[in-house]
């Protein structure tokens, strides 16, 4: 009665016993073919990064363990509250950079290994010294996940284990092609050896036996380290926190003037015009119309009449005709987007008082409401890897706007913007001290 085919596939894992306290300089291959002479090839050890860091003196003297996280930190991917979700110097998204003040003396914190796939490679190899076999070694890690409660031990670092297992271009039991199925390997090792090493238990190594497959011997081409299966921040879907992506959004829009041919997706038009109305508005008014510039024709259309109207404002200011000529001959940022917004303001639901100062004061409300939305616009935007440039040109020929478009005339334009993706980085822009915008009372 047991439950299990005699030929269906198995593991058996369990931890060593008499590791005992590890110190700075110890040899954990050492230790580890102590605890257990009889390892065999294929075997795959977990070894607790704990105390990995402590064999190689990874214990540092710190008051202040926020300061050994600052130390620790190469990108902060959120924060909420004291707690900091970061990707410290071996490239690991984690809490606290890995740096950790439990299981260590006080006023002391651990580091996490300076390379743990060297770190594995080295008790691999000496395992094969001290007792000629050939296994697989995984230093691992508690790590908490997002979407997920609770917490799991993963693959910091490997040696001589295939570490992600790639199925793509196979099938599954139905003859479906498996497109997009890599198999973790290395982690789920880690967490098979988690379950029986525990946390508080003294147990810093466990064994798995009996998945010799995923092992690979040294020299038959070293696979990779788990430094592989790191998903780099350019691949990451979610490389920010909520809070820092609204923040990064704001910060990523920037004035774009060059862009690309591509063309730029409507619905992302569409789901940041959702944004803009979003903004704050007085009355409870809705003072935002956007009118979306789709076709070539539409966009000419528009540009040359807006020239000739600001060709006949430069007459008017007496110009003469070579430096008008020069002027309208000047690169137009909007003549080269591949897509061009015109953001109008109504004033529907606005008071009439009578009187100058408060006719004008209830019109600046409606346009600073307006401003608030078209920036909205550029933010969601941004968001959506769209560049823009939000110039004032319609602002100043709003009749021939109207007109040119067939916009009612209520419809206030307040400028145009160019969208598109941007053909380069922007320029640096030197941080601005928020102290210098500041009068606090
Ligand atoms: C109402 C308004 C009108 C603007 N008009 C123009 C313009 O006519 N031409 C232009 O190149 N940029 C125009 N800009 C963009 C600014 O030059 C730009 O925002 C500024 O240089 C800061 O750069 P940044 O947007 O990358 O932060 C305008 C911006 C605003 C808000």
């Amino acid at each position: 009665m047991s439950g299990q085919d005699a030929g269906a596939p198995a593991y058996r894992v369990w931890a060593l016993p008499g590791i005992g306290e590890v110190r700075a300089g110890d040899d954990l291959a050492k230790l580890i073919a102590a605890a257990e002479p009889g390892l065999v090839d294929g075997d795959v050890l977990l070894v607790t990064s704990k105390i990995v860091s402590k064999a190689e003196g990874r214990i540092m003297e710190a008051a202040d363990r926020e300061a050994a996280i600052d130390a620790e930190t190469v990108r902060v991917v959120a924060r909420r509250g004291t707690l900091r979700i970061v990707e410290n110097r071996q490239g690991l998204v984690m809490a606290a950079a890995g740096v950790d003040a439990s299981n260590t003396p006080a006023g002391t914190v651990l580091l996490l290994p300076q390379d743990p796939d060297a770190s594995a490679r080295a008790i691999r190899d000496g395992l094969r010294d001290t007792l000629g076999v050939e296994v697989g070694v995984v230093v691992t890690d508690t790590f908490g996940r997002p979407w997920r409660s609770g917490l799991t031990d993963v693959a910091i670092g490997a040696a001589g284990v295939r570490v992600l297992d790639d199925l793509r271009g196979g099938t599954d039991a139905y003859g479906n092609p498996l497109s997009a199925t890599v198999v973790a390997t290395a982690d789920e090792l880690a967490a098979a050896g988690d379950l029986v090493k525990g946390k508080a238990s003294g147990l810093p190594v466990a064994v798995v036996r009996g998945l010799a497959h995923v092992v690979v011997p040294a020299g038959d081409g070293e696979p990779d380290g788990a430094r592989a299966m790191v998903r780099g921040a350019a691949d990451d879907m979610f490389r920010l926190g909520t809070s820092e992506a609204v923040r990064e959004a704001l910060n990523l829009r920037r004035t774009v003037r060059e862009f690309t041919d591509d063309p730029v997706d409507p619905g992302a038009v569409r789901r940041a015009v959702a944004a803009a109305v979003t903004a704050p508005a007085p009355h409870h008014t809705t003072p935002w119309r956007f009118v979306l510039l789709e076709s070539a024709e539409s966009r000419t259309r528009l540009l040359d009449a807006m020239r000739d109207a600001w060709i006949a404002d430069l007459r008017r200011d007496g110009r003469d005709e070579e430096s008008i000529a020069r002027r309208v001959r000047r690169g137009d940022v909007l003549r080269e987007a591949p897509y061009l917004v015109v953001p109008c303001l109504v004033t529907e639901g606005s008071h009439h008082y009578g009187d100058e100062r408060r006719d004008t004061a209830e019109r600046e409300m409606f346009v600073v409401a307006a401003g608030a939305g078209v920036q909205n616009f550029l933010v969601a935007l941004a968001g959506e890897r769209l560049g823009s440039a939000w110039v004032s040109s319609t602002m100043f020929c709003r009749d021939v706007v109207r007109e040119v478009l067939g916009l009612p005339a209520g419809w206030d334009p307040l400028g145009a913007v160019a969208v598109g993706r941007a053909a380069g980085e922007p320029k640096e822009r030197a941080p601005r001290d928020p102290e210098d915008f500041l009068t606090v009372r």
